[in-house]
């Protein structure tokens, strides 16, 4: 499988596999069995998606080596700040059953989350986490983050997919070494992503569906994707982009899809940061 390499050396897959919004515990275990088995071995969770446990068991239950497995989870906004986020990180690696995570991200710009950055930095030091990186930051927050610190982040994990494709902070990442890793690569089958047309059309020409199509203009990208799906036919499908390639010409029909704003989740409008500051978790 493809690997990028992150700004401290680490490789990455750039195929991963998300378990957002899988709160049924058998069913998230079983669904991670599944991507490990279709070859997955990026698995995305957070402490906010209330299934690391499962998670964990899944890991435990597959016959995949610790070694072989890059994982990542995320501190919420209630445990922002130095000694939350150490707390927070302690019960991730006990939900996961393991004793570090390979990537640990900020999972929203809002609460103390300098402080959080700075537990980060040091659980980074003592090695219980391999890189250390932020989601949902945009680029004055981000570079914010980086002058105000030690270490640049490896990742910014943001929505991004043909109808936000993040271009302008792309740019700001390149300057910084910083990977984008698309959250919802499908904008969660919003705007008609499975049967859009321009999709469709350039996939008939492989034999791929309008989700190959995406994922695959994602790698072609450097993009680490993370596609979710409780089925084991769609992992299946999702997972089948390495036997074609979207040529030049196809490239620019899908950046004529841009939209240049967000389809999912308004990060600087007012509501969102009263809902997602009032969204508690148990952990
Ligand atoms: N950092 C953040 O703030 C943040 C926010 C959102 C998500 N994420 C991460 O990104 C991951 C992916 O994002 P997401 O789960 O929100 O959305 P997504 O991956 O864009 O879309 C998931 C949806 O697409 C469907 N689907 C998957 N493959 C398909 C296929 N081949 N054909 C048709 N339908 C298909 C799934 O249905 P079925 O499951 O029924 O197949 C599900 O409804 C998450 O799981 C999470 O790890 C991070």
């Amino acid at each position: 499988m493809a690997q990028i390499k992150l700004n401290n050396g680490l490789m990455m897959p750039l195929q991963g596999y998300g378990v957002f919004q899988i709160p049924d515990q058998q069913q998230c275990e079983r669904a991670v069995l599944d991507a490990l088995a279709t070859g997955y071995r990026l698995i995305d969770t957070a402490a906010a998606y209330g299934n690391e446990g499962a998670v964990g068991r899944a890991i435990q239950r597959s016959n995949v080596d610790r070694a072989d497995l890059f994982i990542s989870s995320k501190v919420w906004i209630q445990d922002a700040g130095y000694d939350q986020t150490l707390a927070s990180f302690n019960r991730t690696l006990a939900n996961l059953q393991t004793d570090y995570l390979d990537l640990y991200l900020i999972h929203m710009p809002y609460g103390d989350y300098q402080g959080s950055w700075r537990a980060m930095e040091d659980l980074y030091a003592a090695g219980k986490i391999k890189a250390i990186g932020v989601c949902n930051f945009e680029a004055d927050r981000l570079l914010d983050l980086i002058l105000s610190n030690h270490v640049v982040p490896a990742v910014d994990q943001m929505e991004t997919h043909p109808f936000t494709q993040q271009k302008a902070l792309r740019s700001v990442l390149q300057q910084y070494g910083i990977k984008l890793m698309a959250w919802a690569p499908f904008a969660e089958g919003q705007r008609g992503l499975f049967t859009q047309p321009v999709l469709k059309a350039i996939g008939d020409q492989y034999g791929k569906t309008p989700a190959q199509v995406t994922l695959r203009w994602l790698l072609q990208n450097d993009i680490v994707a993370i596609p979710k799906s409780v089925h084991a036919d769609r992992m299946a499908q999702n997972f089948a982009i390495n036997d074609f390639t979207l040529s030049p010409a196809d490239m620019v029909q899908i950046a004529t899809l841009d939209t240049e704003q967000p389809v999912i989740l308004q990060i600087r409008a007012l509501p969102e940061v009263f809902r997602l500051h009032g969204m508690t978790i148990t952990q």
